[in-house]
């Protein structure tokens, strides 16, 4: 995998800590006695209403993509007026955040595709400005069906969770198979999952592993729910870690100026979606 990665990817260029203005690599994500309360309380929501039967009916509800169609920049244009209030991390916009994220893969000499990646990983947060609220569509995620590994941020809240309650969904496959593969797991409902079913037709295997399980901290930096994967996503799994510097680190750099740069990504865009893609 690392020889693959190598060959067009140059995932081993991904170190962490890079991309810190300022910033130390141990200061993000910290969840602690000082994080702030409206993250708790973000968590709280996030952690007591993402049960089994709440994924299922959101991906019934949304994952017809039926809501909208739009351009890849127009929808970041749309999302820009959202502030997300799961990340402790940045005051930057949405298209700023995009941008950075991406600017930084670029800098690294990642392909194209890596590139957009970084662009369009977020762009599933437009669920939050078609009244979805944020704990429905941000934060970490997380499987829902079966027990829930303390690694989880903040996991003391899924006390709150009615599944908690459920001795069906709380053991340690829970619904699920020994290693069924990922893509039969019901992961908490957000932009993650959602921008992978919008991306689908459009960009290689790689690239929408890191947009569906981008924030699949539990699993991408804690090693947990292996037991899920098969041997498919193990080996995917590498490039959704050598995406995750990127996404995080990069908050805290300059603010990119979006104007400025859209030329080079509404190439990158043409070349891998069409003028208009379904929401
Ligand atoms: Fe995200
Ligand atoms: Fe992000």
């Amino acid at each position: 995998m690392q020889d693959a990665m190598k060959a067009d990817g140059r995932a081993d260029d991904a170190g962490a800590g890079r991309y810190e203005a300022g910033r130390k690599t141990e200061d993000f994500r910290v969840y602690d006695a000082a994080t702030p309360a409206i993250v708790h309380d973000f968590y709280r929501r996030n952690h007591a209403g993402q049960t089994h039967a709440f994924v299922q009916q959101k991906k019934q509800e949304y994952l017809g993509l039926k809501r909208a169609r739009m351009g890849v920049w127009q929808a970041l244009e749309y999302l820009d007026t959202l502030v997300d209030d799961s990340d402790p991390d940045t005051d930057l916009s949405q298209i700023e955040h995009c941008l950075q994220t991406a600017e930084a893969i670029r800098r690294d000499g990642h392909p194209d595709w890596f590139q957009l990646a970084g662009l369009v990983h977020d762009l599933g947060k437009v669920l939050c400005l078609w009244g979805e609220p944020q704990w429905a569509v941000v934060g970490d995620t997380f499987p829902t069906g079966c027990a829930y590994s303390p690694k989880i941020v903040l996991s003391e809240y899924f006390a709150d969770n009615p599944d908690a309650a459920n001795p069906r969904y709380q053991t340690r496959f829970g619904v699920y198979e020994p290693g069924c593969g990922l893509d039969k797991v019901d992961m908490s409902w957000g932009h993650d999952e959602y921008i992978y079913h919008v991306a689908r037709p459009y960009l290689p295997e790689p690239a929408l592993y890191m947009l569906r399980y981008h924030s699949f901290y539990a699993a991408h930096r804690d090693g947990e729910y292996e037991f899920l994967m098969d041997d498919h996503d193990r080996e995917m799994f590498a490039w959704v870690r050598a995406f995750n510097p990127y996404d995080l680190y990069s908050k805290g750099s300059e603010k990119p100026d979006a104007a400025a740069l859209k030329p080079y990504y509404q190439g990158l865009i043409d070349a891998y979606f069409p003028r208009e893609i379904a929401f």
